[in-house]
């Protein structure tokens, strides 16, 4: 059973998909099932990974890192900055060397974020 924007793994050739359209199936890629991911919240160690949003005059500014920036190096960086406002979504993908930050142009009161790391994993504002 899958719930409505959950984000799954898989283990063995490393896809990754959003549920779109919850259903009772469970989700299997390379013959085996798919880890979900869970939406972290708070960083322990030194790395920030909670994604920093910031409304700007241009629209919404989602950080990863909010004093320093979070690596983007080939083996270790953000895959990717989502938003979802009023029920509507909003990525981008990045890639090494990018910086990790998406300026998304839309205006917003409330705004939930959501960031992916290739080695941490999914996080939530
Ligand atoms: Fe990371």
């Amino acid at each position: 059973m899958t719930k409505l924007r959950e984000i799954y793994k898989c283990n063995i050739c490393g896809n990754i998909v959003e549920v779109l359209h919850a259903g009772v199936g469970e989700l299997v890629c390379c013959g085996e099932s798919m880890e979900l991911m869970e939406e972290k919240t708070e960083d322990s160690s030194t790395e920030k990974h909670v994604p920093y949003v910031e409304k700007t005059g241009n629209g919404v500014l989602v950080k990863v890192g909010q004093n320093e920036d979070h690596p983007m190096m080939d083996n270790h960086f953000i895959e990717w900055i989502q938003v979802i406002v009023d029920g509507v979504s909003y990525r981008k993908s990045l890639k090494p060397g990018d910086k990790p930050q998406v300026l998304f142009e839309i205006k917003a009161d409330k705004v939930e974020a959501r960031e992916y790391c290739n080695i941490h994993g999914l996080w939530k504002s």
